[in-house]
């Protein structure tokens, strides 16, 4: 009898067809291989053989051995496909489902108030320009007529960065948009027009103060610039801003250091809500002598206005926010309000 025919062959194979998971497969192989296997047993048998048969014997069991070691690796090999195949399929991805969908996103409002206002100056001949935040204590006050011993800064209680940069300049987070103006400035020539929306920085926190929060500075400086520019362009900006035209304007005297006269810009709805109540919506001012002349210009020959409005402001104002703070809760109950 050759070792193919061994009926134990014909029982492994068709043992190790039923197995279908490698733990039933090591059962199976274990039947005859293990140490309580047929094949085993019968390895065992040899011991009573004599050596003239034994070796006869041990040479087709071995060779019985290795094809049932054939078959036990083959099987395996089949299951380990199978089991691949399977995984593939769990795993595969149905390219033609339908998305889930993504929820859509929208811009905070504080980003779209800052575009609508770019929108709207843009349209009036102004450049749109920004600026940094960390800003040098020149450009934030002294080149605005805000030397060191001078009052006015202890308006801006601010953020101080300690040390100077590599050109000895002293830092801070800047108090507000208006160093755009001389930075601006000393890289245009006039005619100057110019807006610069930005982050601004100061140490202040309630309903209506947040440490950052975010201003327009607006610039024009030509020959023959004059209040009534001002107050036009100012007026026109707020009509389209809110997109109404029941809107009064009034200036009132203020005072700023960079700017001589100096003035705030107050609104007043006559309709709605808020009907008949000055609002306060900019500093403003025709640009001061000694800036001009720190911007590089003769102000004999220059002369210009400059405002500078909080942005959250006008966002509240627009949207009907009360408190500040919600615009930086992000809180997606309240931003969500704002997609569009
Ligand atoms: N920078 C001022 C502030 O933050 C606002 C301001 C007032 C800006 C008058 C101006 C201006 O450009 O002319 O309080």
């Amino acid at each position: 009898m050759t070792d193919s025919q061994d009926p134990l062959i014909d029982e492994a194979r068709s043992l190790l067809e039923s197995a279908h998971d490698t733990a039933s497969l090591a059962n199976a192989k274990a039947r005859f291989l293990g140490k309580e296997g047929a094949l085993t047993a019968r390895m065992k048998a040899l011991a009573s053989l004599s050596p003239q048969e034994r070796a006869a014997a041990g040479k087709s069991l071995n060779l019985l051995k290795q094809a049932i070691e054939a078959l036990v690796s083959q099987r395996q090999s089949e299951l380990d496909q199978a089991e691949l195949q399977a995984r593939l399929a769990q795993e595969a991805i149905d390219v033609t489902l339908p998305g889930r969908g993504i929820g859509r996103g929208g811009l905070h409002p504080v980003t779209l108030t800052i575009e609508r206002i770019e929108a709207i100056f843009r349209s009036i001949g102004f450049d749109v320009a920004d600026g940094p935040e960390i800003e040098e204590d020149f450009f934030n006050f002294t080149a605005l007529n805000t030397p060191l011993n001078h009052p006015a800064r202890s308006m801006h209680d601010t953020f101080y960065v300690e040390g100077e940069d590599d050109a000895g300049h002293s830092l801070l987070l800047r108090t507000h948009t208006s160093p755009m103006q001389v930075r601006y400035a000393r890289m245009h020539a006039p005619p100057i027009k110019v807006i610069a929306p930005g982050k601004t920085y100061r140490v202040d926190s309630d309903a209506t103060h947040s440490p950052m929060f975010h201003q327009v500075e607006g610039m024009w400086i030509d020959e023959d610039v004059s209040f009534t520019d001002l107050k036009n362009v100012y007026t026109e900006f707020l009509r389209r801003f809110f997109e109404r035209d029941d809107i009064d304007v009034r200036f009132r005297p203020s005072y700023f250091p960079f700017t001589e006269p100096s003035a705030e810009i107050d609104m007043r709805f006559a309709d709605g809500p808020l009907a008949g109540r000055w609002l306060e919506v900019s500093g403003a001012g025709q640009v001061h002598p000694d800036v001009v002349r720190n911007i590089g210009l003769d102000p004999e020959r220059y002369i210009g206005f400059a405002f500078g409005s909080g942005i959250e402001r006008l966002a509240m104002l627009r949207y009907g926010v009360g408190d500040l703070r919600m615009f930086y809760e992000n809180d997606l109950r309240f931003l969500e309000q704002f997609r569009d």
